[in-house]
């Protein structure tokens, strides 16, 4: 099939009507067609409304059966018969059964100059038009081939549209490849950094347990001998000692632990309760009181008294002792002292935004969109794992149905803004499998 024989659009085919038709008329002809050639066969694409016509739309006949349109498209010239009947070489071709004795057609090129068909005139009785109607006939050949242009641009415009539209899909494609990818390079320098971390605690634990053991045997063996007051007060305070590091160690490691079991655990709707918001924030303050002293930044919790939350205060705790902590581990380079301010504000539609805003580093803009991502951290392998924020964003969006952003402008600081409806939802099913799907990855 030649690449032009496909669709051409119903707008033109009615188009050509009109000019069929109006072409009957002049001419005053039963009959005014375009054919169309298919393989082996040519079709009526169009037939003029007019009486006496005998042909119709989508009618096909065979080539190489000595049709008029054959001549014209062979010869890509002006083919006129005034009578068949009176021309040996037309007599016996197949439109004269239909007693159309008398052709006028030329040929229609497409615009890669291959044969489209043609356009003609057909009628029953001897014709012999005058040059004007050849003239015009000819001009009509040639608006409809500016059609085909116009046909083969809007086509091509399609053609291209289609492959933007499959570069877009394998980009797509390519950059979720990417974002697997770095998903799970993210994951091998985390499962690393864990160890890493895990390894200390462990190994600490270990050395003291292995310690103990000795100073427990050479104590049984002295017991033999009999043991001297200076010898037990030495033996308990090696004991104590090694069961210090031990505490430390294991309690580091648990910690560590607890981190990846918050990722996954399950938020039960148990303790969902009515409670003052800067109440718990402040809380929350006391509890951390040890880790803000020590690192000599100042916190300042200016909510006000009296935004009463019904929602879940261990989550949303949960969530004030990472930001908190991280502003206070992030923020600040050592020897600075920072200000982190807490504030939070009722709105009109029944949230309330709080913001935990420091005055340190802030956050550079490359890494803004990743903080959330479980994994990400710029301490790794020094105590950093990661997940802080990743499960500050499960935890708000599923536990506490709100949503969570971080902001930060060159030299002004970090800050994190939760918004939290006051009074919480309750949980259909499991809100957490749906964030952690949100979260991509865990
Ligand atoms: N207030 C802040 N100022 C500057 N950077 C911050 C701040 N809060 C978070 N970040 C950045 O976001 C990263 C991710 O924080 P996140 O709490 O998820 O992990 P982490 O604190 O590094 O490790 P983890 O909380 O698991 O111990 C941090 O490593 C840090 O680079
Ligand atoms: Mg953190």
């Amino acid at each position: 099939m030649t690449h032009h024989a496909s669709d051409i659009p119903d707008s033109f085919l009615a188009k050509w009507q009109t000019t069929t038709n109006v072409l009957a008329g002049i001419f005053d002809v039963p009959a005014g067609l375009i054919m169309r050639v298919l393989p082996g066969q040519i079709e009526v694409l169009v037939s003029s409304h007019s009486e006496g016509n005998p042909y119709e739309a989508d009618e096909k006949a065979q080539l190489n059966t000595g049709l008029y349109c054959e001549t014209v498209m062979a010869t890509r010239a002006l083919l006129h018969v005034p009578h068949a009947l009176e021309d040996t070489h037309w007599e016996h071709n197949p439109d004269v059964a239909l007693n159309m004795v008398s052709y006028l057609g030329v040929p229609l090129l497409w615009p890669d100059k291959e044969v489209f068909g043609t356009i003609c005139v057909l009628d029953s009785k001897k014709r012999n038009y005058q040059d004007k109607y050849v003239e015009l006939l000819w001009e009509i050949k040639k608006s409809i081939e500016r059609d085909f242009v116009v046909i083969e641009q809007q086509r091509q415009l399609l053609e291209n549209n289609a492959e933007l539209q499959a570069a877009l899909q394998r980009l797509t494609a390519l950059q979720d490849e990417l974002l697997r990818s770095e998903k799970l390079a993210a994951l091998g320098a985390v499962v690393a950094g864990i160890s890493h971390e895990l390894n200390t605690p462990i190994g600490n634990s270990l050395l003291a347990a292995s310690t103990l053991q000795c100073h427990a045997a050479d104590f049984a063996v002295d017991m033999k001998q009999g043991l001297t007051r200076s010898r037990m007060l030495d033996f308990v305070s090696t004991v104590e000692q090694g069961a210090g590091i031990l505490m430390r160690s294991l309690d580091q490691a648990a910690k560590l632990v607890g981190s990846f079991k918050q990722v996954v655990d399950d938020q039960s709707a148990a303790d969902r309760r009515r409670f003052d918001l800067g109440e718990m924030v402040r809380s929350v303050l006391s509890e951390l009181n040890h880790t803000i002293q020590g690192s000599g930044h100042r916190v300042h919790c200016a909510i006000a008294p009296g935004i009463l939350l019904d929602s879940y205060p261990q989550q949303l705790a949960q969530v004030m002792t990472h930001l908190v902590s991280n502003a206070v581990q992030h923020a600040f380079l050592p020897g600075v002292a920072g200000t982190v301010r807490i504030a939070a504000q009722p709105d009109s539609e029944g949230q309330v935004v709080l913001t935990v805003r420091d005055d340190g580093l802030g956050i550079p803009q490359a890494n803004l969109g990743r903080v959330f991502d479980p994994f990400f951290t710029t301490r790794l392998g020094r105590g950093g794992s990661g997940l802080g924020l990743h499960i500050v964003y499960k935890l708000v969006t599923a536990a506490l149905h709100g949503s969570v952003e971080a902001s930060s402008e060159p030299g002004q600081g970090a800050c994190f803004t939760v918004v939290l409806p006051l009074s919480a939802p309750a949980p259909l099913q499991k809100p957490e499998v749906r964030a952690v799907r949100n979260g991509n990855f865990v």
